[in-house]
């Protein structure tokens, strides 16, 4: 039996890169997905993926940024499959890698709208819809970049920073009503985001030097190996496991 079987999982940025590997995995471990993401196209194609391969689950346009969206993605998992036990705010983009004194306003407020009020909209939608439930597991994506700096990236290091601080506070606020909130932060991982800052790395060269030295392990994690502690903070294995942040780096942090 797989350790999600019976669940009800809703992971957003589903399309692409971590977030698509953790809907892969999630399936294979018999939970019913919505798969939320703005880009159509490769949202339904890895609603296809899944469900040619004997999964359940259902592509949902939502941009986790509008409160709108967010509310009916989670009315969707609840309508669809009866409920909602696991929700990974996965979504993010990186922005712009500039100096913060080039830095487009306009960028800072996207890359936060996104990636912190995103995470907040998701766990104020999604936890009382738990918390009725008897509980569950709500996984926010921060990053290293929240907890050592990145040169050029301010937006995002901040945004990443915040869901750090955001996680520990509604845990504590929905402990006692079951509903477990963690994060994970990853260092580099191999996925088309990671492509795209490389791209501009040229631009801004301070930040290629923290990119050169990847991690002690010497290269990044796979979509994979962040999707698998996605699995562990979504399952039971986790049921003691609240408000903390689980950094995924291969050592990054511990230099
Ligand atoms: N790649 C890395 O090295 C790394 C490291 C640490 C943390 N992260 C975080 O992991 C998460 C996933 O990143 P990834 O590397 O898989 O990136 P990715 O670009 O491959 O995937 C991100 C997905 O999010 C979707 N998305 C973007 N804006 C959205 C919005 N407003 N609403 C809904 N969906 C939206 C995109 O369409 C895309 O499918 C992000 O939060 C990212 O910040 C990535």
């Amino acid at each position: 039996m797989g350790r999600l079987e019976g669940k009800v999982a809703v992971i957003t940025g589903a399309a692409s890169g971590i977030g698509r590997a953790t809907a892969q995995l999630f399936a294979s471990e018999g939970a019913s997905l919505v798969l939320a993401d703005i880009d159509d196209e490769a949202g339904r194609m890895v609603e296809g993926a899944i469900r040619s391969s004997g999964g359940r689950a259902v592509f949902k346009h939502v941009d986790v940024s509008v409160a709108e969206d967010v509310k009916s993605m989670v009315e969707e998992a609840v309508e669809r499959y009866g409920g909602l036990d696991i929700l990974f705010n996965n979504a993010g983009v990186e922005g712009v890698v500039s100096g913060i004194a080039d830095y487009p306003e306009e960028q800072f407020d996207r890359v936060i709208a996104v990636n912190l009020k995103g995470v907040w909209l998701g766990v104020k939608y999604a936890a009382p819809i738990m918390a009725r439930r008897g509980g569950g597991s709500i996984i926010n994506m921060a990053s290293i970049t929240g907890i050592v700096g990145y040169p050029g990236m301010s937006a995002y290091c901040a945004s990443k920073g915040g869901v750090i601080a955001l996680t520990r506070a509604v845990a504590v606020e929905y402990a006692e009503r079951n509903v477990r909130i963690n994060c994970i932060a990853p260092g580099t991982v191999e996925t088309p985001m990671t492509r795209r800052i490389k791209s501009s790395l040229e631009k801004f060269p301070e930040l290629s030097g923290v990119f050169a030295k990847v991690s002690p392990m010497g290269r990044p994690a796979t979509p994979e190996e962040i999707a698998r502690t996605a699995l562990f903070l979504a399952s039971d294995d986790s049921s003691y496991i609240t408000g903390t942040c689980i950094v995924v780096d291969g050592g990054y942090t511990a230099q």
